[in-house]
């Protein structure tokens, strides 16, 4: 697609006999909301890794603004604006939550002394996290995990932001929060895709979603559409996770799907 943010162009992906991604294709324009369901081991994951850096496809290409970044790392995609969350968060415990997002802003981002400051700043007060600044790291829960996680998502001002499950795990009312936080992003302009396996925290942001499964999506465009689909049903069937599908609790979320 002409002018797309993000641009997959046919790309492949395998891990042995398990395929991620088998020819696909996939464009996300600037300011687009994506949702992306699947089973467990699907490759949704892996999907973010082959966007951000961290995974080489074998075959096809990654483009970002335009310029094919295929060849690129992890660390300069970051710094053309791509920023990601992991599914199990690693911060560095020991450190406060000032000091991770920080570190994030100047490594991530590429950020000096002064903007990496004031970026860190914003992402943590975007991100509801200003009173655990000085926190360290390791002592937070879960909602205040992800909320950190996600700081450091933004804190190189992406404008492209993964999320990979930040849901998981969380109350009613925290996901509501969550869900406000995640728009806010996306008002400012930054395009959001994000996994959840929690389908109505979502469904509350996302104006696409695309169901991914045996490397290739089985659904893929207006959420409700897909929800209903009989193709991405029956994918879901197999994997207990249609209590997910009627908005009702996901199993994993009972426990938070970090593993
Ligand atoms: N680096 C790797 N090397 C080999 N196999 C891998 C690697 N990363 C992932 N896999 C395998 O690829 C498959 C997809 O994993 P991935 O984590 O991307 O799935 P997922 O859709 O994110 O699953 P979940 O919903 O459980 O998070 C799994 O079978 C996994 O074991
Ligand atoms: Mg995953």
């Amino acid at each position: 697609m002409a002018g797309a943010l993000l641009e997959l162009d046919r790309v492949t992906k395998r891990f042995g006999r398990v395929v991620i991604a088998d020819d696909l294709s996939l464009a996300v324009a600037a300011g687009d909301t994506v949702g992306v369901v699947g089973p467990n081991g699907a490759g949704k994951t892996s999907l973010f890794g082959l966007i951000s850096g961290d995974l080489a496809p074998d075959a096809g290409q990654v483009v970002f603004d335009g310029a094919p970044v295929t060849r690129l790392d992890a660390a300069a995609r970051c710094r053309l604006g791509i920023g990601r969350t992991y599914q199990v968060p690693r911060p560095f415990g020991d450190m406060t939550v000032f000091e991770n997002v920080l570190v994030a802003a100047q490594q991530g981002g590429g950020l000096r002394r002064r903007a990496s400051y004031a970026a860190a700043a914003w992402a943590l007060e975007a991100t509801a996290m200003t009173r655990q600044a000085n926190v360290p790291a390791g002592r937070l829960g879960l909602l205040q995990r992800k909320r950190l996680e996600i700081a450091r998502a933004v804190a190189s001002h992406p404008r492209l932001l993964l999320l990979d499950e930040v849901a998981g795990g969380l109350t009613d009312p925290e996901v509501a929060q969550l869900v406000g936080i995640v728009r806010a992003f996306n008002a400012e302009g930054m395009a959001v895709v994000w996994i959840e396996h929690v389908v109505r925290a979502l469904t509350a942001v996302v104006d696409r979603l695309i169901c991914l499964a045996g490397g290739v999506f089985v659904g893929d465009g207006d959420p409700a559409a897909v929800l209903a689909d009989p193709r991405v049903r029956e994918v879901f069937l197999g994997n207990d996770v249609t209590r997910g599908l009627d908005g009702s609790p996901h199993p994993d979320e009972a426990v938070g799907s970090d593993r």
